[in-house]
């Protein structure tokens, strides 16, 4: 694993993934998203693996997909990558998943932190949806996952101006479960995560199965749709400027085309 660090029993029954490429701010690239996916698919199957926690580190869980990876990307190569295959793998992890956020979850970061089952932010945690800023939207769950999660009008203005929303705003509006002072964030997951692997792992099983079903019943039809919008925004010239913005450094020049 080149970058992700997987401890199997970190605490008894609970594993802990730690996101590793510090300097990129975590950003995720589908080597690492293809990692997650396969530790989860081993954490899964093991028996001494009860609940899994999900973390980057204090100043970024992560900063979103890898715009370095995608930037001179077609709307044709974005789907026959089809890199969200990954992401709806790690969606049918079955044990239940803590992200434990501080720092950063920003674009693909805030939506991988929403496909967790629970959150546990850190008092600098950041939320948002700035795919906006570059020139595309978001494109692995996040029109879906934030506007159940907050309600349309919030998310709407996240998703339009790419905002952030701090730690407090966040646990204000539903998104994360719980909010603590930086030193005590993975003092509070593994505490979350060792109340629940003290339950019943295959009622814990089926019951986070059922709470998922209520809530995905029609994400399906809404994720499939993102992602072509997704896609078909690496047709416009906008998409192509915005990323090179931000590889370059200066601010975007948007056209409309
Ligand atoms: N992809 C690739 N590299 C990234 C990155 C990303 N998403 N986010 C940060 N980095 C890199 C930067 O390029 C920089 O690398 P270099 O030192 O080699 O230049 C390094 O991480 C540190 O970043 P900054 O110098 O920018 O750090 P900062 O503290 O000044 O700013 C930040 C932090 C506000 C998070 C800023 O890095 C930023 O805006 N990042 C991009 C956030 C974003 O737009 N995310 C959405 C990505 S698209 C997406 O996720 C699509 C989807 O739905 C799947």
């Amino acid at each position: 694993m080149e970058f992700i660090k997987v401890t199997e029993e970190k605490e008894p029954f609970v594993a802990l993934i730690e996101l590793n490429r510090p300097k990129e701010l975590n950003a995720l690239n589908r080597q690492l998203m293809e990692e997650v996916r396969d530790a989860l698919q081993l954490l899964d199957k093991n028996d001494k693996v009860r609940v899994i926690i999900i973390t980057g580190n204090e100043k970024a869980f992560a900063a979103g997909a890898d715009i370095k990876q995608m930037a001179d990307k077609s709307a044709i190569d974005m789907l026959m990558i089809d890199q969200f295959s990954t992401w709806d793998q790690i969606r049918k992890t079955k044990k239940p998943i803590i992200a434990a956020v501080s720092g950063f979850a920003l674009g693909g970061g805030c939506e991988f932190a929403m496909t967790c089952d629970m959150i546990i932010a850190s008092e600098s945690a950041k939320f948002g949806q700035p795919e906006i800023k570059i020139g595309t939207m978001p494109g692995a769950g996040g029109t879906q996952r934030l506007t159940k999660a907050i309600g349309k009008a919030k998310a709407m203005e996240l998703i339009l101006t790419g905002r952030f929303l701090s730690a407090a705003e966040a646990h204000f509006y539903g998104l994360v479960n719980k909010v603590v002072p930086v030193e005590m964030f993975m003092q509070e997951a593994f505490a979350l995560a060792k109340e629940i692997a003290s339950m019943s792992p295959v009622a814990t099983q089926l019951a986070k199965e059922a709470v998922n079903r209520s809530f995905e019943t029609q994400l399906d039809e809404g994720l499939a749709f993102e992602r072509k919008n997704f896609y078909l925004t690496f047709a416009s010239e906008d998409q192509k400027e915005g990323m090179s913005a931000f590889v370059e450094k200066r601010a975007p020049n948007f056209k409309g085309k």
